[in-house]
């Protein structure tokens, strides 16, 4: 099936290619434009791969290495709400190891899996860059920082009643 943005994504898309008029800067673009694909069905499939290739005249192997490359894009369907648990040193030494567990027994799955309500993706990350106020996770597009489990419970809470 083709991928297509809605206008307003659309419109997003042609502001983002403005700003990386050069052939060369055109692969500069390619990241936004994947997080743009990625807010609209959740993941990067390969429609998305072959619609971004396009729209930045780029090979789309190139794209689809961008892609795997990073870890924020997704390379298959996920639930509603993306959960990141960052397990890097920092966050570790200060419970990240705990809160990934508790994470794990609240929702019934491990890390890389999906509730089955489709509500929840648990996942783990590497340094999210907020070291200093370890442990955190990131809810979608929100940090949550300097958590206790039961912070960690009224967040799970939130986020299975929709
Ligand atoms: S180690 Fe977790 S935010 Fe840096």
């Amino acid at each position: 099936m083709t991928f297509a943005l809605t206008p307003e994504r659309e419109r997003e898309l042609v502001e983002i290619l403005a700003r990386y008029p050069t052939e060369h800067s055109k692969m500069a673009a390619c990241i936004p434009a994947l997080h743009l694909c990625q807010d609209q069905i959740g993941w990067c499939s390969d429609e998305v791969v072959t619609f971004v290739a396009s729209r930045l005249d780029l090979p789309a192997a190139h794209v689809k290495g961008v892609v795997t490359f990073y870890s924020l894009f997704n390379q298959r369907p996920v639930g509603k709400h993306q959960l990141w648990v960052c397990r890097t040193l920092p966050c570790a030494l200060r419970g990240a190891g705990e809160v990934l567990a508790h994470c794990e027994k609240r929702l019934g799955i491990k890390a890389g899996e999906t509730t089955a309500d489709g509500a929840i993706t648990l996942r783990t990350a590497e340094c999210l860059a907020s070291c200093s106020t370890a442990p955190m996770i990131q809810v979608d597009k929100v940090y949550h920082e300097n958590l206790s489990l039961p912070q960690v419970d009224t967040i799970l809470d939130r986020l299975q009643k929709g």
